[in-house]
């Protein structure tokens, strides 16, 4: 990362700073590539955050993200699912489901829930998309999915309060990859957003350690940090 780049990365974020701030812990309206979204005061802000935008915007765009050919959002044998991990606004899991996926979103954070449900509705796609609150993959246990999409926590340690847990985790990187086989579809693929900031390390050797492959899908430069999304499956693809 060029280090004039960086710094100015980084004056233009602390410039913004107090502004941000004042859309975190109360109920602002944002919008993501044309889709309006409420943001209840206890759930994670996707606009704040730029990994929500660049997921949302990869499953939108890229082909990674198409539903298998054959399948569709239609419910019954033949389906495309999706599940979207730690759903936060639903913001991720409403642009999957306008892909053309039944998705699943889960979220251990209830007004992540509620909040989710609530932008299926004002974005009519309640009924290809459904909510349910736990821990992980507990939710959607002895079901498989096509696509699986997460935009961990970051930073390592224990969740102070609900809304922390969209940063904190102490173990939930390590869990989710000894969850992931089990939940993938044979010729299924996880997406996940990880940055230089957090440890982005720690999810990527616990996904090898599950003997899963992992591939760089997009990578974006921001000046003060680089995302990435990795593309997971069973194979090298
Ligand atoms: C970084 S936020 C991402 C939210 C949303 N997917 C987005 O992109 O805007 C991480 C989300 O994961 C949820 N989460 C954290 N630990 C979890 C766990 N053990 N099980 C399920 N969800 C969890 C948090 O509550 C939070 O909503």
């Amino acid at each position: 990362m060029n280090r004039f780049r960086q710094g100015l990365a980084r004056l233009w974020l602390s410039l913004q700073r107090p502004i941000l701030r004042r859309r975190v812990g109360r109920l602002v309206l944002e919008r993501i590539d044309g889709v309006g979204l409420v943001v209840l005061p206890e759930v994670f802000n996707p606009v704040i955050f730029r990994s929500s935008a660049l997921l949302a915007h990869t499953v939108a765009t890229s082909p990674l993200a198409a539903p298998t050919d054959g399948r569709s959002a239609a419910p019954g044998e033949g389906e495309a699912r999706a599940l979207d991990m730690g759903t936060g606004t639903g913001v991720v899991a409403i642009f999957a489901a306008r892909r053309g996926f039944h998705t699943v979103g889960v979220d251990i954070n209830p007004e992540a829930v509620r909040c989710a449900r609530i932008n299926a509705l004002v974005n009519h796609v309640e009924d290809r998309v459904e909510f349910r609150q736990g821990n992980l993959f507990d939710p959607v246990k002895g079901e498989h999915f096509q696509l699986v999409l997460f935009n961990p926590p970051f930073f390592r340690g224990a969740p102070r309060h609900a809304l922390d847990a969209a940063w904190r985790g102490t173990d939930v990187m390590e869990r989710f990859a000894a969850g992931l086989p089990g939940a993938l579809a044979p010729e299924g693929r996880a997406l996940i957003v990880l940055s230089t900031d957090g440890d982005a390390e720690a999810m990527l050797r616990a996904l090898r350690e599950q003997g899963l492959a992992v591939a760089v899908a997009t990578r974006r430069d921001y000046g003060n940090e680089i995302m990435t999304i990795y593309a997971v499956s069973r194979r090298e693809e």
